[in-house]
């Protein structure tokens, strides 16, 4: 005890001790246990975060080359290499070598909803969650190939018993619960503006997520680099769960990840104005990265190429393949991502309830492993077919928004085929996870069935009276 106290005196952060005379001995255990956790050695790094988010280093920034798409027109196609390569990431699926990593760690809190965003009702008739519409992809892809990838599911301590809950509740959702791993994200301690690590009370030390670069460490420590090499998996395709419209496991960027011999392969959309919140794919010094949009100044994210178009247009939806090779190495080697500082509310001993951002959190993003990897390769996917997160309460990534435009877009796929839209709709991800498929998909059961296109429709695979 007076070793650890010792340490912390030295590292200048005795105050945690302050309330220790006024607790009782469970309330000393737990306290003691949260201490040994902490790592203090990481203090000049999060005073470093803090400063670097208040000088900003200079930049010295420049477009990043991009597979662009071949065809910008609903329902849109993606560059033909690309295209070209999609059977080598067919055989990839077929031979069972990719796996899927879902994170999780996130509270539906910005939605107003009080659980793990996972469990969101999100699609528009049905309701299906977000975790359910993952899940039924995957089932997709596991019939197409006759392989289903294992998936790995990053939550947060906060949710992890919630979530795994919700999987069970629903008996995986028909996936093999072999096949389902939940592991735990690490934590992070905050710091004051005097740079004392916060208490949340006075037998506990604030801490929060750190955030989904988290995962690299995660995986590593809890030995599912190493259970994704038993299995043979060469690639794992990351996804975040706020975005409804990702495809699990996309054949043409798996094959062009291959093909090209790549390391870490990311997807952009065109951003939409300059301003827009994405963080963006672009070179530093001449080394891919993504920029955070906040790190942009307005003149850098309103310059134009000579099209007339923006010259940093590659906004990220946080889409990635990483190779297991490059994975097991970060981890073998230790290698942890930058953190990065935000000024954000932290409930602590004296302030219960922050009006107002009060100390200093810290987090690891997932795409500082970009300038890691040996090569990296950019592609460019439809933003309507691909990108629909999530994440607000309202506006255009409130539920409502993402509902109506998940509408209008397949809607748009029904009307080519059977000439009118719907007033309401629902896509089974079962059947198809964009318009293009669901096009096809429509001209094969066009005459199956007599459409009524004046009710709300729901398709399935039982839609068609074939079936
Ligand atoms: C993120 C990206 C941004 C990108 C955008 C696309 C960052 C810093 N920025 O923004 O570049 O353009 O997505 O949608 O990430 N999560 C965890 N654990 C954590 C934190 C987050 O699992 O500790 C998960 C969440 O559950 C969520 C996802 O990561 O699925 C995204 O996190 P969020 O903080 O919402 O990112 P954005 O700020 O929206």
């Amino acid at each position: 005890m007076s070793e650890l106290r010792a340490k912390f005196e030295t590292a200048g952060q005795g105050h945690v001790f302050a309330w220790w005379d006024e607790l009782g001995e469970r309330a000393r255990r737990r306290l003691t246990r949260q201490l040994e956790a902490v790592d203090l050695s990481r203090l000049p790094e999060m005073l470093a975060a803090v400063e670097a988010l208040k000088s900003p280093r200079a930049r010295n920034l420049s477009p990043a080359p991009t597979y662009a798409l071949g065809d910008e027109t609903f329902p849109y196609a993606l560059d033909d290499a690309a295209r070209a390569l999609a059977p080598q990431g067919e055989k990839e699926l077929r031979d069972g070598r990719v796996g899927v990593l879902l994170v999780a760690g996130g509270q539906g809190t910005r939605l107003g909803f009080d659980g793990p965003k996972g469990c969101y009702p999100i699609l528009p008739l049905t309701g299906m969650t977000l975790f359910e519409v993952f899940a039924r992809k995957l089932l997709r892809v596991g019939r197409e190939y006759g392989r289903t990838p294992p998936l790995y599911v990053m939550v947060g301590r906060h949710n992890e018993a919630a979530t795994r809950n919700f999987w069970e509740d629903h008996d995986w959702f028909g996936l093999c619960p072999e096949d389902v791993q939940f592991f735990a994200q690490g934590e992070m301690p905050a710091l004051d503006d005097d740079g004392k690590l916060v208490m949340s009370g006075k037998d506990a030390l604030f801490s929060g997520p750190d955030g989904h670069g988290g995962v690299v460490q995660a995986l590593h420590r809890q030995g599912l680099t190493a259970d994704m090499r038993r299995r043979g998996i060469r690639t794992i395709s990351y996804l975040q769960v706020d975005n409804l419209q990702t495809p699990v496991a996309d054949p043409a960027f798996i094959g062009l990840h291959l093909g090209e011999g790549a390391e870490v392969s990311l997807k952009v959309v065109r951003k939409q104005d300059p301003n827009e919140r994405v963080g963006v794919f672009c070179h530093d010094d001449g080394v891919p990265c993504i920029v955070e949009y906040s790190e942009f100044s307005e003149q850098q994210a309103r310059e134009q190429s000579e099209d007339g178009r923006l010259r940093y247009w590659q906004g990220s939806i946080a889409v990635h393949l990483f190779s297991t090779d490059f994975l097991a190495r970060l981890g073998d080697r230790n290698i942890d991502l930058p953190l990065h500082a935000a000024r954000k509310k932290v409930p602590s001993v004296t302030d219960p309830d922050p009006a107002a951002p009060n100390a200093w959190k810290f987090e690891r993003f997932v795409f500082d492993v970009i300038p890691l990897a040996n090569h990296v390769v950019c592609l460019e996917v439809p933003r309507e077919e691909q990108f629909l997160p999530v994440k607000d309460a309202d506006g255009p990534f409130g539920p409502d928004g993402v509902r109506q435009s998940y509408q209008d877009y397949f809607g748009r796929g029904v009307e080519r085929v059977l000439g009118k839209k719907p007033p309401g709709l629902e896509v089974d991800p079962g059947v198809s996870e964009n318009a293009r498929e669901l096009i096809d998909w429509l001209k094969d059961n066009r005459n199956a069935k007599h459409w009524d296109l004046e009710a709300p429709l729901h398709i399935t695979d039982a839609s068609t009276d074939k079936a």
